[in-house]
């Protein structure tokens, strides 16, 4: 018996042998189609390989494909557990030729490793093809010796395979293994074809066409071939067992959901087990992809098949959380294969653990309100619509979950009933939106938002994707399309580009589409804050609803972006540990060319804080530690020591950003709430730069800071300015600080010089220079010298005049000092004269001449001063006109 880790390897070295190239499973969450919801063949990954739009990797390769088929078009999520081959996660075996071999290649592999190297016996195979490919047929009754009536001709799409309405297509073989006579069922074809008797075990593809939206076909540029053999299929058929969950894999998962719950796999507790080991695949899957649950899209998909296992958990009796303790069977099993599992178990784990604990807090509630609602029904009996919406509103149960609930006992759900309820809540939130007085500018957005559900944001792991257009905006109305040259607004289904928010700036990048459109994304808003609104101007081409677009964000500035946001968390946490647990966030700002980071505080911070701060910020940055995210309810954030705002308001999940080195307790050097994008370790922020610190409003501070490439900058050009300096003084620029110290102590001595030489001058009555010379005349019988001296000190005025009056004898002085054409004025009289004249009355009218007012002293020495430097003379003028008015004795 092989395991089914064998027979993947069997199968992967089988085709590898024959020269294909064997490639790893592409992610669940397909990039390059925006249309799928989850990858759900094996080919998806080559899409545009086969149509001719991208290179191939090889001529020919293998894989094999992780594959969803919940939600969306292909959904089998209703049907796990009660049959013996439906899942909501597969592994889709498979090879390809991209133009290389074709259909005598394809069905000559097919039968050598099933007949040669996995020895199925021939009598035990059965195969259909399209009712018109005589050429297959031919090639089975050759290559396989097949009788007729072993090769079945099938008119139906049954056996014409197309990817989805558009994509590549082509008629198709399928090979079917006959389980035996013991279980009922007809051959393909017949009219008990759906017994489970004969199993399709394999689907060759003959790639030929591509389906175009308009309903034609093209002719693909080279046949091709695609192949899928889901593995759990064969499995069985190896292991010689009929039912899929009796594999291998499935055996070990239901053990181990055997022993924590302590119920047997049997009676109508086995769906319950094969119920739970599915979704519990599918989950972990999906979430080591990075899908984690939320309320919309993709992310509600994964949620809805969570809460059905746990509903599954909890009728097998299990009294606390169940779905986290499968992980480990699970990566046991298939953590060699796919590494991302080991990579993602303690996320899955996590993540697991905390939607069980919260479900359970209003799934007993919920079932008994099923209970009573229900009580009455017979089989056959129809659930009130209004009770399903009331379980799916209030209990948290998705709609397919109530429909499971009552599947058992053959009562279905209303389900225009729900669908009515809904529409009427929505209704109700549209009444209450329109009143909230947002609704002036934004009811665009609302009629957006209600009719296509929130924007799918996948920029969180990569920076371009596919998107398909849902709805454009040119000056706030709805468009259809729009040409080269406008510029509008264009929102699609899902994007890598960040909508602004929490701080982050939005993200600026291209969009393009296969019929010509070239755009430029200038920006990207997030109305209403689930919409991604990308601002374009187009350049060449249009954009109309529906196009499918490929959307690029320009990765080297959103890279810019990631490390400014995560380096607001790291000095964030400095700033606490430097200044205290009172610093909370006041509000932050990060572009692409730098951080703003407002904080409370009640004072400037001094040098060596910023200094400290800017320390411990790029110790951690190298410290180079992986940035960690973790969803949790926000409660649970908080109460697991993360920062959050405070009036912030949150949705039932937060992303939790843990960031540098684990310090005490464990607990990481920064735990934030944040929905923006980060680096992947703290070393790519490169290098932290405090540029400005300054107030913002009493008691919050403000931080301006670079990372990176900007940091490095910013220094450089410091540097330039030091050597420009120390250019200027003929100094290296080590030397500059000692060089300007003494050049400073040099200009202060040269100063006090220069004032002593001036004051020499004044003394000595002449000379030239810094004004007019003292010039004794007789005014009004006495000895009058006035002088106006430019620079002087007006300190020095009173020891000046004191000498004046010593030289005099007998007589009035006045100096003017001008500095910066300002004036300031003092006057002595000596004793003798001070019956006659005062000074305070001399100043008051050379302080009136120079533009001011007032002016005090004694009789005998007054001082005052005037905005008018240039009247000096008039005031000179104006006190020998006071002196010359008195009366003569
Ligand atoms: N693409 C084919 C399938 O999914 C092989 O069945």
């Amino acid at each position: 018996m092989s395991s089914t880790n064998e027979i993947r390897r069997s199968f992967l070295d089988y085709f590898g042998k024959a020269g294909h190239a064997v490639t790893p499973s592409a992610p669940l969450v397909p990039h390059n189609d925006p249309t799928l919801m989850f990858v759900n063949a094996g080919m998806v990954p080559f899409k545009n390989v086969f149509t001719g739009l991208e290179t191939p990797p090889a001529p020919r390769a293998a894989s094999s494909q992780k594959c969803v088929r919940a939600g969306g078009k292909h959904n089998d999520l209703d049907n796990v557990g009660y049959t013996a081959r439906h899942h909501t996660f597969f592994e889709m075996l498979g090879n390809f030729s991209f133009g290389d071999y074709f259909k005598e290649q394809a069905i000559t592999h097919a039968w050598t490793l099933l007949t040669s190297e996995w020895g199925l016996p021939k009598d035990k195979l059965t195969v259909t093809v399209y009712h018109t490919d005589d050429e297959a047929a031919g090639l089975w009754k050759r290559i396989a010796g097949l009788p007729d009536d072993r090769i079945i001709r099938i008119a139906t799409s049954d056996n014409f395979w197309s990817m989805g309405d558009t994509g590549p297509c082509g008629p198709c073989s399928e090979i079917f293994y006959d389980h035996g006579e013991h279980i009922f069922g007809g051959p393909p074809g017949s009219p008990d074809e759906d017994g489970d008797r004969f199993v399709e075990i394999w689907n060759l593809v003959f790639m030929q066409y591509e389906q175009q939206a308009d309903g034609t076909r093209r002719d693909l540029p080279k046949p091709s071939i695609d192949t899928g053999m889901g593995i759990e299929r064969i499995a069985a058929v190896l292991q010689g067992v009929h039912d899929n969950y009796d594999t291998d894999t499935f055996k070990a998962l239901i053990a181990a959901s055997e022993s924590l719950t302590n119920v047997r796999a049997q009676g109508d507790q086995a769906a319950s087990h094969r119920v739970i080991a599915d979704h519990l695949r599918s989950t972990s899957f999906l979430m080591a992809d990075g899908v984690l649950p939320s309320n919309e899209g993709r992310g509600y998909v994964l949620r809805r098949i969570m809460r059905r296992a746990m509903r599954h958990a909890h009728l097998l009796g299990a009294s606390e959380p169940l779905m986290h303790r499968l992980v480990p069977a699970l990566v046991s099993e298939m953590g060699q294969a796919y590494p991302e599992l080991v990579r993602g178990q303690a996320l899955i784990e996590e993540v697991l653990e905390r939607e069980e604990t919260q479900f359970r807090r209003t799934l007993d509630k919920g079932l008994k309100l099923l209970d009573e609602a229900t009580g009455d029904l017979g089989e056959g009996g129809e659930l009130d619509g209004e009770i399903a919406f009331r379980l799916y509103d209030t209990y948290g149960f998705p709609y397919d979950l109530t429909e499971d609930a009552l599947r058992a006992r053959g009562i279905g759900v209303d389900k225009a009933g729900f669908d009515a309820a809904m529409a009427r809540q929505k209704a109700a939130a549209r009444a209450a939106w329109k009143g909230s007085g947002e609704a002036a500018s934004g009811e665009v957005w609302f009629d957006i938002a209600e009719r296509e559900g929130a924007t799918e944001f996948t920029g969180y792991t990569s920076t371009s994707g596919e998107g398909r257009v849902v709805a454009i905006v040119r000056d706030g109305a709805e468009v259809a399309s729009a040409a080269a040259g406008e510029d509008v607004v264009v929102l699609t289904n899902q994007t890598p580009f960040y909508g602004e928010s929490g701080g982050q700036t939005g993200d600026a990048g291209t969009m393009a589409s296969l019929s010509g459109l070239r755009a430029t994304v200038s920006d990207t808003s997030k109305p209403l804050g689930r919409l991604h609104a990308h601002h374009v101007r187009i350049d060449s081409g249009t954009v109309a609803v529906g196009d499918t677009v490929e959307l690029k964000v320009d990765a080297e500035r959103r890279d810019r972006i990631r490390a400014n946001h995560s380096a607001t968390h790291l000095v964030h946490a400095a700033l606490r540990n430097r200044l205290g647990g009172h610093v909370t966030q006041k509000g932050s700002m990060v572009a692409e060319d730098r951080l703003r980071f407002d904080f409370s505080h009640p004072v400037a911070l001094t040098g060596e804080d910023i200094a400290a701060i800017e320390a411990e910020v790029n110790a951690e940055i190298r410290a180079n530690e992986t940035v960690s995210i973790r969803l949790m309810t926000p409660d649970d954030a908080v109460a697991a020591g993360a920062l959050a705002l405070f009036g912030e308001k949150y949705g039932d999940e937060v992303r939790v950003l843990s960031m540098g080195r684990a310090g005490r307790e464990g607990r990481n050097y920064s735990v934030e709430l944040c929905g923006g994008t980060h680096v992947r370790a703290t070393g790519d922020i490169g290098l932290f730069r405090i540029v400005s610190e300054s107030a913002v409003s009493s008691g919050v501070r403000r931080i301006e800071a670079l990372t990176g490439e900007g940091a490095r900058r910013w220094l450089v050009g410091r540097e330039e300015a030091l050597k420009a300096a120390a250019g200027v003084i003929r100094a290296t620029p080590d030397e500059v600080p000692a060089r300007l110290a003494a050049l400073m102590d040099e200009r202060k001595r040269l100063e006090k010089e220069l004032a002593e030489a001036k004051k020499a001058l004044a003394l000595g009555g002449g000379g030239s220079g810094g004004g007019t010379a003292a010039a004794d005349e007789t005014v009004a019988g006495v000895t009058f010298s006035g002088q106006v001296l430019e620079g002087l000190d007006p300190r020095e005025l009173r020891p000046l005049l004191d000498a004046a009056k010593q030289r005099l004898g007998s007589g009035v002085a006045t100096i003017i000092a001008v500095n910066d054409g300002k004036a300031s004025i003092a006057a002595a009289v000596t004793d003798d004269l001070t019956a006659r004249f005062s000074a305070v009355e001399l100043v008051r009218a050379g302080v009136e001449a120079l533009g001011g007012k007032g002016g005090g002293g004694r009789p005998d020495m007054a001082q005052g001063g005037g905005p008018d430097g240039s009247r000096a003379a008039d005031a000179l003028a104006a006190v020998k006109a006071v002196l010359a008015a008195q009366p003569a004795v």
